[in-house]
Formats: C-alpha cells, sequence, structure tokens
C-alpha cells in the first residue's frame, strides 16, 4: 500500500482500545496494528528479589520525615539554582521558592478542599467552582520576536518555524523573577487531518506542507508574564529575549555521553556521528534542578520508512523499536521521506538511532545548542525527572511508553552543585554526560494470589520489592555481548537480556523533591494475559488492562542512588464500582472515576497531581489530584477536564502553588474530523488549536485547597 491507510471508524473502537483511531494513527504510527516488540522471554527474577524481602525485612517507619530532614536544604538549594545568575536581575530568583507554601499536616497530605468536577464530554475546558482559567498560547502563535501571524491557507514552514508548534504536550514553568517565567513546551506530533484545510492524504500533501509538519514538531520557549498579582499568566508582548523555536527541521544537537560519535550514530550527513538535526515525538519531560528541561523523544520510529531495505543485521533491531522491517510503508508512517531522504532507511540505515533520546534544552541560554544524551539510553522515552541524592548525584527515572516494557533509572558520576553561579551552572550541565543506567526489576509478595483480575490480595496491598540491574556504567557494559555503545543505542536489547520486568506501558515516572519517593503512571496495556503475552503479575495485575495504574516506589535507606526498593500500587484505576480498583483503602464512594494515568506532577505540599490519556469510561480526559499521605492518601478529586477529543498533558504546578498549567493536547482528533469539519471548535470557536491552559483559585488562594 503506497498511500498512507485512512482512517477507519471501527478501527478505533475494535483496536484500540478508548483512543481514537485518529490519534492512534498520528500520534504513535498505529502502534497498536503492530506486533508488541518485545518479544522476549525474561527470566523471572521473583526468587531473586524473594530472597531480598526476607534478608532484609521491609522496616520503613519514620522514613517520610527522615527524608524530608535530609532533602529541605538540598530542594531549596535545587530550586534557588533554576534561574541562572545571569537571567536573574533581581533577587529572589525564583518567584515562590520562599514563598513556597509550607506543608500544612505533613507532606503531602495537604487538605485537597476544591468541589470534583464531573465526568463529561463537554468540548470546553471545565475547572471546579472558584476557580479560572485562560489560554496562555497555542498553535500557531506567535513565538520569536518578529514571527509573522498564524494564517491557516498559507501556511508556509518558515512562518510555522517561528510560531507556537503543534500539539503541546510536556508543560514546564521556569521562573525568571516574581513575575516573569520561560514556559517550555514539548510539541510531540502532528495532526495534518486537522492542520491543513483539504486534507485529503498524506500523500497529497505538498513538500513544503510536509516541512510545515515537521517546523510544528519540537520545542517552545516562551517568555510569561504574571497577569497583575493573580495566578494567571500570559506571555510577554514585548522583549521575547529567551523565545525560541526548537523543531524536526533545522535546530541542530549535540550528542553526548559514551555512544557519542559511536558506529551505530554515524551517516552520510554527519561522519562524525555528533549532530543530529531535530528532535521527534517529543513527548513529557523535566525541569532539571539546575534549570534546564529535559525532553523525551517517544515514537520516533513512525518517522521511518524503508525498513524492509535496511541492513539484514539490523532489522531485528529495527523489529524491537517498533519499526517493520517487511514492508516499506509501515502502517500510520508519515512519508518526511518525501522532503527528506534521511528518513527512508533503506538510504540511511543509522538515521533511526539518532532519535529516541532524552533531549536536555538551556532556555535561559537562547544560543545554546540543545544536547541529547546517549548516557540516558534510547528507547521511546517518555520523559525523564531529576532528584539530587543525598550525596548529591543526580538521579533521572525514566520510563519507556510501550506495552510491555520497561521503568529505568540514571545515576549521575558528579554531584549537583547548588547556586546559580556560572561554575555552577557550566559544571550541571555537565551532570547527563555520564553515569550509570539501570533497568528495574519487580517481585510481589503475595504473586500466587494474582489471577489476573486486580482482586487485592490477602495483605491488601499489590506490593513487593525490586532490584535496579546495572546495564551501563560508562564505557563499562554489564550485559554479555554488548558493548557500552550497544547497550546505550539498543536498550531495550540490553534490557530483555538481564531480566527487566514488563510494565504495563510506563508513561511519566517523577520523584517527589519532598519525599523522594517515585511515582510512575502506568497507562494501560490491553495485551496483557493475551495469548503468548505476559500475564497479570503484582505490579500488572489485571490481564487486558483498560484503565492503568498508579505504582509508588520507594528507594531502600531513602537513597535515590539505592540498587533495590520497595514497591506498592496505591491506585489501580477505573470506576471506583469496579471491584478491580484500588484507592489505597480509602471510601471508593467518595473518590472520581479515573482511567489511563499519563503524566504526574506534585504540588507545592506534595499531593500528586494526575493527567489522563484516553479515558475508556468514556469522559473526557481530565486532571485529578490526590494526597499521597496521611488518612486522605487515595481521596482522589477530579480537578479539571479537557475538550472533546483532547488529552490532559502538562501538567504543572508553579512553586508558589497559585497557578496549574496544562496543555490541552489533540482537541477534535476524532476519526473524520477535519478542519472544515471540526469535532471540536475549541478554543476560539472556529477549528481544533492545541494550547497550554493556566487554572488559578480566584481568591488567590493555593491551588487544590
Ligand atoms: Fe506520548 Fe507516552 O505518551
Ligand atoms: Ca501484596
Ligand atoms: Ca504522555
Amino acid at each position: 500500500m503506497s498511500d498512507r491507510p485512512r482512517l477507519l471508524p471501527l478501527l478505533g473502537a475494535t483496536r484500540h482500545g478508548s483512543r481514537d483511531a485518529m490519534t492512534c494513527l498520528y500520534r504513535c504510527g498505529n502502534a497498536c496494528d503492530h506486533p508488541v516488540p518485545n518479544a522476549s522471554d525474561n527470566p523471572y527474577f521473583g526468587d531473586l528479589v524473594d530472597a531480598e524481602v526476607s534478608r532484609r525485612g521491609v522496616v520503613r517507619a519514620g522514613a517520610v520525615g527522615a527524608l524530608v530532614l535530609g532533602f529541605g536544604g538540598s530542594v531549596a538549594g535545587a530550586l534557588a539554582g533554576a534561574a541562572p545568575a545571569a537571567a536573574a536581575p533581581a533577587a529572589p530568583a525564583v518567584p515562590g521558592a520562599g514563598e513556597a507554601a509550607a506543608p500544612q499536616g505533613g507532606v503531602g497530605s495537604g487538605a485537597l478542599t476544591f468541589k470534583p468536577i464531573p465526568p463529561n464530554k463537554l468540548d470546553t475546558l471545565v475547572v471546579p467552582n472558584g476557580y479560572d482559567h485562560a489560554v496562555v498560547i497555542k498553535w500557531g502563535d506567535p513565538v520569536v520576536q518578529g514571527a509573522p501571524e498564524f494564517d491557516l491557507h498559507g501556511q508556509t514552514a518558515a512562518a510555522q518555524a517561528q510560531q507556537f508548534g503543534y500539539n503541546n504536550d510536556f508543560v514546564g514553568v521556569l521562573p525568571i523573577d516574581r513575575k516573569r517565567a520561560l514556559l517550555v513546551v514539548n510539541h510531540e506530533y502532528t495532526n495534518e487531518d486537522l492542520m491543513f484545510p483539504g486534507f485529503t492524504s498524506q500523500d497529497a500533501l505538498s513538500v513544503e506542507q510536509l516541512r510545515v509538519a515537521m517546523a510544528a514538531h519540537g520545542m517552545s520557549v516562551v517568555e510569561l508574564e504574571r497577569v497583575e498579582s493573580t495566578g494567571q499568566w500570559r506571555p510577554v508582548k514585548h522583549g521575547r529575549r529567551y523565545n525560541r523555536r526548537v523543531t524536526a527541521l533545522a535546530t541542530k544537537f549535540e550528542l553526548t555521553g559514551p555512544a557519542a560519535g559511536s558506529a551505530w550514530l554515524r551517516t552520510a550527513a554527519d561522519p562524525k556521528g555528533r549532530t543530529v538535526i531535530g528532535t521527534l515525538n517529543n513527548c513529557a519531560g523535566g525541569v532539571t534542578p539546575w534549570g534546564t528541561v529535559l525532553s523525551g523523544e517517544e515514537n520516533f520510529n513512525q518517522y521511518f520508512v524503508g525498513g524492509d531495505g535496511a541492513p539484514a543485521e539490523l532489522k531485528p533491531k529495527l523489529a524491537r523499536y517498533g519499526i517493520p522491517t517487511d514492508s516499506r510503508y509501515p502502517s500510520g508512517s508519515r512519508k518526511w521521506e518525501r522532503a527528506d531522504e534521511r528518513f527512508d532507511l533503506a538510504k540511511h540505515p543509522n538515521e533511526v538511532h539518532r532519535f529516541g533520546w532524552i533531549v536536555e534544552i538551556d532556555p535561559f541560554d537562547p544560543d545554546s545548542k540543545p544536547r541529547k544524551h546517549t548516557a540516558l539510553g534510547r528507547f521511546k522515552h517518555e520523559g525523564a525527572n531529576v532528584i539530587v541524592a543525598k550525596d548529591g548525584r543526580v538521579v533521572a527515572y525514566m520510563g519507556d511508553d510501550e506495552r510491555f516494557d520497561y521503568l529505568y533509572k540514571f545515576v549521575s558520576d558528579k554531584k549537583f552543585l547548588p547556586g546559580s553561579s556560572s561554575v555552577a551552572r557550566r559544571h550541571n550541565l555537565t551532570l547527563l554526560e555520564s553515569g550509570t543506567l539501570y533497568v528495574a526489576a519487580l517481585a510481589g509478595n503475595s504473586a500466587a494470589e494474582i489471577d489476573g483480575t486486580g482482586k487485592l490480595p490477602a495483605d491488601g496491598a499489590f506490593d513487593g520489592r525490586g532490584r535496579w540491574i546495572k546495564l551501563v556504567s560508562g564505557n563499562r557494559s554489564y550485559v554479555d555481548g554488548m558493548t557500552a555503545a550497544d547497550v546505550l543505542t539498543f536498550t531495550r536489547l540490553a534490557a530483555d537480556k538481564v531480566g527487566a520486568t514488563k510494565m504495563d506501558r510506563p508513561e511519566d515516572v517523577e520523584p517527589s523533591l519532598l519525599t523522594g519517593k517515585v511515582y510512575v503512571a502506568l497507562t494501560n496495556n490491553t495485551d496483557r494475559g493475551k495469548a503468548g503475552k505476559a500475564a497479570a503479575d503484582e505490579a500488572n495485575p489485571r490481564n487486558l488492562n483498560k484503565h492503568g495504574q498508579i505504582l509508588e516506589l520507594v528507594e531502600d535507606r531513602d537513597d535515590n542512588t539505592a540498587e533495590s526498593f520497595a514497591w506498592s500500587l496505591p491506585i489501580v484505576c477505573g470506576d471506583p464500582a469496579d471491584a478491580s480498583t484500588h484507592f489505597a483503602g480509602y471510601d471508593k464512594t467518595k473518590v472520581s472515576p479515573i482511567s489511563c494515568p499519563d503524566n504526574v506532577a506534585f504540588d507545592a505540599t506534595g499531593n500528586l497531581w494526575i493527567s489522563t490519556d484516553g479515558n475508556a469510561l468514556g469522559s473526557n480526559d481530565g486532571l485529578f489530584a490526590t494526597a499521597l499521605e496521611g488518612p486522605e492518601r487515595g481521596h482522589l478529586k477530579q480537578f479539571l477536564t479537557v475538550p472533546y477529543g483532547a488529552e490532559t498533558c502538562g501538567p504543572f504546578i508553579t512553586n508558589d502553588n497559585r497557578s496549574v498549567f496544562i496543555a490541552v493536547q489533540h482537541p477534535g482528533e476524532i476519526t473524520g474530523a477535519s478542519v472544515e469539519n471540526p469535532a471540536s471548535t475549541w478554543p476560539d470557536g472556529d477549528f481544533a488549536k492545541p494550547g497550554v491552559v493556566v487554572t488559578w483559585r480566584l481568591d488567590g488562594g493555593p491551588i487544590g485547597s
């Protein structure tokens, strides 16, 4: 089939779970149409982990208090270092750093008193009573100084490369001073059906339109100003000295770390294997303690064709990353090779290895070259979130978002330098260039009771122990038959070999900076338990898992560099009336239904906020919040819903606890919709446009309470 497959209405209902078929096509190149890339038969590490449990016991009393004391200094120091000296004309450098809400009643046990909103299918953004919201910036708005106004019928790559890109995902807000901040946003993917009037097929797009799509990918940096003294923020009109677009079309990236320059990363255009043009499918990310932003290159496979013509020895590696090797045009491919032949694997087989990395951008230095850090491994990176460990090394937690793929962490060699001096800043920019990469193996303590229904074990918890398995440390590989460059470039294959635990699509993995505990959004996995696929286990306790779960990971000795941990599932998602759901034991008649958790964030008091992607309960996607500690743990409440057809991305809560930012991604992405016949008219009443929204409390009080 030479053309991109057209949208088939039944596809979404029958094969793609809760997502619309159009989202499957554009978001992940119809990943569900392709075989699950992980066909490995990992050894079971349960015995090993069980032995560990009996040796240590699981004693965690008092851990939170100790950790708070331990982190108090480093968190404040880390946040204070967010804005570099050159960019911080007035003290304090960080709004809210000195005024951050002190946890009342204990970390993560803050009172979330807002009245939850009900599930709905409205084509509008819904927030609780007492809150307001506004669009901060949307697709096509000018970003770079002098950018042209958006022209729907006259889109050009040159204009789009200066305007806000499509399908905003990650949102980070980095303070400059009390009144100004930098908004950093990912543009994960494009939907040409909803971008170009008169769209008929991918093959019918002009090369210029393909280049518009490339320019609409990437990232944006936008300087914001506070609206009066409220929690609302808007783009500055003048100055815009930091404003920047990063695109798939033209932005140059430097490869760092042990795999940089290796044979796998060399191409005809870059024989040294050190410079990549563009970034692809940037999904989630994180703000680092040193004031940069990390961004995950996720479903990069869908941009490449010609797998059938790739060298034979490469084909198993391509297949493990979801690239079919028996056809020229996989289902859902984007035909970008028509605009740039580097996307044809038959001609440039190594180009694909230059995507699938964690990207770091310094938004305070608009002239800096963004980097791709090979030391953090290559997979379908959802994102990366960093915490400073007790000894000063930094730890990045990461998920590989694919059915049956893995959970990872990276521990730096060097230690974080607090402060905003130029010396500290230069040093901290090197932290992700060398370190140790681990993958997780988990085992439950009620394994015999797990039957795939989600029935809670007799000990009252889905819980157990886990180990971080070392894959590579600097140039030293711990995986038989693979060099360090092999492990880092083909991390999935390395992790298969060491027996990592197959998870239900690990998306956002984020440590709470207040407790050091790590929270993992496991979105769903409707293939769990199917014939020939891994069956339910205690960490992934439901077969045909439609609604997903949240995993809490507590490192041993409260040390984020530890090689073993305890874990549990505080939330097993779904309709609370469904017996297979679990909300940390909280009264289920009082919690909001939630499905398909994707991104997580923390407010200033340590409560957990969760956004969803692909709600399988019939409502629009939304944003939820729950306390993590104390009697309110598990009291999950819905804070907002996004418009029809959209997904809730971001989210980001400012340090002063007064503003919640979210990204409304793919509004109106419903099979059959177009610019002329939109399924959503958000936000302007004409056709659907992705955009970033800020929500604040009308009385100026802290969010949530
Ligand atoms: Fe782009 Fe894993 O969501
Ligand atoms: Ca258990
Ligand atoms: Ca996501």
